[in-house]
């Protein structure tokens, strides 16, 4: 049985990945600053807590996992920390030989094959700017770790969420770092598609080292 430990597993992201992560009899554990209470405990998760801004319990997180994944935001006490956490993430789950799964935003898409990031361009909004970046700046320490780093970074589509959860679908593409947009210029994938394609990579690895896009 593949062991998943997710940080960030009661969020909107990291709490989807457990679920779809439950549902192919995957041994999940999460960690995070609070466990969830009533409905929002999923049956069959470990809940860990702590701040992963302490050394102690990132070295706790990683014991017992076959995969990582980090689905922390760069908001509250994370908000101008995350990078570094993320790099102490990864420096761990290399030194395991954990494969490490990232979930960053979709400002690291690029708008065409080769085009800068969005992230790298002026277009961005002011007030997603600082989370923009950071998550930026996560992948770009991945891509330039060292080569036994065995990661994929994920990137969703634009309207992707807690404030567009969307439908259950089953299905999604996924590709390269560059952005996929529907014939009516849309962007969007919902939160258990998103989970369902982050699980699919767990379950079945097909990409090593590799900035992934996904939308429906
Ligand atoms: N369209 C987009 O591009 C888009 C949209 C949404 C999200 N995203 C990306 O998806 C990722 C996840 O975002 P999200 O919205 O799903 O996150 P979220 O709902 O804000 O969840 C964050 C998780 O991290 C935990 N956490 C926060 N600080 C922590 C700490 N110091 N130590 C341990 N755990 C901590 C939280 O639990 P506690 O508070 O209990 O600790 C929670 O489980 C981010 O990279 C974000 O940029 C992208």
């Amino acid at each position: 049985m593949t062991r998943i430990t997710i940080l960030g597993g009661t969020g909107y992201t990291g709490s989807a990945i457990a679920r779809e992560a439950l549902s192919r009899g995957f041994g999940v554990t999460s960690f995070s600053r609070t466990a969830p209470e009533g409905d929002a405990r999923l049956e069959g998760v470990t809940y860990k807590t702590g701040s992963l801004t302490a050394p102690d319990v990132r070295s706790r997180a990683v014991v017992g996992a076959d995969v990582l994944v980090s689905a922390l935001s760069p908001r509250g006490e994370l908000d101008g920390r995350i990078v570094e956490v993320n790099r102490e993430i990864a420096a761990l789950a290399q030194a395991k030989g954990l494969r490490l799964v990232m979930v960053g935003g979709f400002s690291s898409l690029r708008p065409k094959a080769n085009a800068p990031r969005f992230a790298e361009g002026d277009g961005i909004p002011p007030e997603f700017a600082p989370e923009i970046l950071q998550m930026n700046d996560i992948l770009n320490s991945l891509l330039a770790s060292p080569e036994p780093l065995d990661f994929v970074f994920f990137s969703p589509a634009q309207q992707y969420g807690s404030f567009a959860p969307g439908e259950a679908t089953g299905r999604y593409r996924i590709g390269g770092d560059v952005v996929f947009f529907d014939d009516n210029g849309a962007s969007a994938i919902s939160g258990a598609d998103f989970a369902r394609a982050i699980v699919d990579e767990i379950e079945r690895p097909s990409h090593r080292r590799a900035h992934l896009s996904v939308a429906y």
